[in-house]
């Protein structure tokens, strides 16, 4: 049997880790959602959210897939297994079944928006070479267009997927990940000195603390938690199966989370104050209800138009920012073909070139089907998969590792990384924590959500 793939060090598994967990969540969703919940209140619950549901959560996710070395669906099985029992293990297996549905449904309609983002930084850059003509027609939408584009970025992440973990997942992530933070950072650095810019730091800042406990900002910050730390859909089950015993995975997680909140506050950072600028410039950015403009509207139209108006560092600008985009979607998206592809290349035989190929022809389809039918399906599979699938298979892993999971055989998984837990706080606080708190609190956004 040929030796399962491994990350190479501890930095390799988090550029990669954070590379899933950092995307257009961070970058697309996250601001506008601060901005048109309060503010600063909602970066408090976010945070709140994140470290109380997302860590715990998080680490469930990287043990389950590390104690198997292999892929979700067996994964899950085998810590199903401990538990003995046949049920078990058939449960198990539609937990994974989901769990794929999800994370494939959830990369259809990335690779739409990924595809509108490239069209964006193709544009700008055909701009910049004087072809007008075509920098036109990737940013007009068409149905053809739509389907040039996403078809393009799935391909791309076909490409690195397809070389494997060393080649693929963990070259692209060292490549691609610093020069997202180096891109971020000269971003905010020029916006933040623009005027109106202050005024836009205000609005991201400072806390409507009257809105902190509207159950509405409670289950959106919620949503937003999972879906940026990659969790329910086990795209970090996954990765977590190539990282090394010799890594303590409570840290890890520790460090995934923070960077991942830490890019989320920074793409803040940028966004809103970039929106307060583009007043300035006379561009329209609260629509009719007097909320402030948000994903598709903030990221077609105030930001392209802010950057028309601001001169020479105009175009390059709009380039660094699609880039930055680009950059994101793409990270995040090999995290989720991955699932599928091992999956299949573990559990039916198939090679990893072959898995790649069907899976992202799959993929592929579904995304052009929703192209077709155009934005009821859209939003309805955004709903289905990130306000149902994520959050329940999310609980679903926090009763497996709570309840099923053989107490001796997950402390000594947890202890190989992380030799003195014993005596550590976090082996007096997590178990029992994700046995009954997690489930709970989970389940109470969820109803909330529902109701
Ligand atoms: N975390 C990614 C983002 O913030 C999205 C993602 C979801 C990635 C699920 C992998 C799995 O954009």
């Amino acid at each position: 049997m040929s030796v399962r793939a491994q990350f190479k060090s501890r930095g390799s598994f988090l550029l990669a880790a954070a590379g899933s967990a950092v995307g257009l969540g961070n970058i697309w969703a996250f601001p506008t959602q601060v901005a048109q919940n309060g503010g600063g209140a909602f970066l408090l619950a976010y945070l709140l959210l994140v470290f109380i549901l997302g860590y715990p959560v998080l680490v469930a996710e990287l043990l389950i897939g590390r104690h198997s070395q292999a892929n979700p669906l067996t994964a899950l099985r085998r810590v199903a297994a401990t538990a003995g029992g046949r049920g078990y293990r058939s449960s198990a297996l539609l937990l994974g079944l989901v769990g794929i549905l999800g994370v494939s449904l959830i990369l259809s309609f990335y690779a739409i928006v990924s595809g509108w983002l490239l069209g964006y930084l193709l544009s700008s850059t055909a701009r910049l070479l004087g072809c007008s003509q075509a920098a036109g027609w990737l940013i007009h939408p068409s149905m053809l267009r739509d389907g040039v584009l996403t078809g393009l970025f799935t391909l791309l992440t076909a490409s690195v997927i397809r070389r494997g973990v060393a080649q693929g997942i963990e070259q692209w992530s060292a490549r691609l990940m610093p020069l997202l933070v180096l891109f971020l950072v000269v971003m905010c650095g020029y916006i933040v000195l623009q005027p109106g810019a202050m005024e836009g730091l205000k609005a991201y800042l400072v806390p409507d603390c009257a809105r902190l406990l509207n159950p509405q900002l409670l289950i959106s910050a919620l949503g937003q938690a999972f879906f940026s730390l990659s969790i329910g859909v086990y795209a970090m089950m996954a990765y977590g199966s190539y990282l090394p015993r010799s890594e303590s995975v409570p840290l890890v997680a520790a460090q995934v989370v923070l960077f991942d909140t830490l890019v989320a506050f920074l793409a803040g950072l940028l966004i809103i104050p970039a929106m307060f600028v583009a007043q300035q410039q006379g561009i329209t950015i609260y629509d009719q209800q007097q909320q402030l403009l948000s994903e598709t509207s903030l990221v077609f139209q105030v930001l392209p138009a802010l950057f028309e108006r601001l001169g020479v560092v105009g175009p390059g600008l709009a380039l660094l920012f699609f880039g930055l985009m680009v950059i994101a979607a793409l990270t995040s998206a090999i995290a989720m073909l991955e699932v599928p592809v091992l999956c299949l290349t573990e559990t039916c035989g198939y090679s990893r070139r072959s898995a790649t190929g069907w899976v992202a022809l799959g993929i592929g389809g579904i995304s052009l089907v929703i192209i077709k039918q155009g934005d009821q399906l859209f939003k309805g599979v955004v709903i289905l998969t990130t306000h149902y699938i994520q959050p329940l298979s999310g609980l679903a892993c926090a009763l497996l590792v709570g309840w099923l999971w053989q107490r001796a055989s997950l402390l000594q998984e947890i202890r190989s990384g992380y030799p003195n837990l014993e005596n550590s706080l976090f082996w007096k606080i997590w178990p029992g924590y994700l046995r009954f708190v997690c489930p709970v609190l989970i389940l109470l956004v969820f109803l909330a959500q529902c109701w």
